[in-house]
């Protein structure tokens, strides 16, 4: 394999692991919209809390995984090929801090996390779609 498609694949694992973590919103929704639902009319309840349990313990360590892999990429592309996309350099660092702010809402804020958190969080997230959009496609 060469150093090229090295790069690639590590971009592409960073976006699947991003793409993970930001799959909570829709379970999320989907819980709130039709858990009730699924409990009454279901034998699948106890499995659907079991994927969303499962999701939330996963959810920082998927998020230190999509950092990592950009990490490998940023290395493979910039530092290793020097290529420059400013798209790229935009998005990575989005990815760091949501990373960093993810593990300082789970592990430093007291619970009830302030609700300015949470927006700042999707907000980050909507950006980070947007980023890599153009990053990819563009
Ligand atoms: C969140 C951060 C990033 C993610 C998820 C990401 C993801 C990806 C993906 C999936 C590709 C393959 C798509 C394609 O080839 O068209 C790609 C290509 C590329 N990325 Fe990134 N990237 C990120 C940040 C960066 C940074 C910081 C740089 C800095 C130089 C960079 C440089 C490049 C370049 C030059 C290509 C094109 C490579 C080629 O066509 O062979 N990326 N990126
Ligand atoms: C690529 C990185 C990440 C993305 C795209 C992402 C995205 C999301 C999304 C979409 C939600 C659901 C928000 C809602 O309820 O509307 C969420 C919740 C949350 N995330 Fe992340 N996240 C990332 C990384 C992290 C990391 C690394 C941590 C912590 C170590 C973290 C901690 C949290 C917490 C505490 C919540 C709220 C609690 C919950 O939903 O149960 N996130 N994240």
């Amino acid at each position: 394999m060469e150093i090229g498609d090295l790069g690639e694949l590590f971009g592409y694992l960073a976006v699947a692991m991003f793409g993970f973590a930001a799959f909570r919103y829709v379970l999320k929704w989907f819980f709130k919209t039709y858990g009730k639902w699924v409990k009454e009319h279901t034998k699948f309840h106890p499995l659907l809390l079991k994927v969303m349990d499962l999701n939330k313990k996963l959810h920082p360590w998927i998020g230190l995984a999509a950092a990592v892999f950009v990490v490998a990429h940023f290395t493979t592309q910039f530092i290793i090929q020097g290529y420059q996309s400013p798209s790229g350099l935009i998005s990575a660092s989005l990815m760091v801090i949501q990373v960093a702010g993810g593990f300082a809402g789970q592990y430093l804020m007291k619970k009830p996390r302030p609700k300015w958190w949470l927006w700042l969080h999707r907000g980050i997230t909507v950006a980070l779609i947007t980023g890599l959009a153009i990053h990819i496609l563009g």
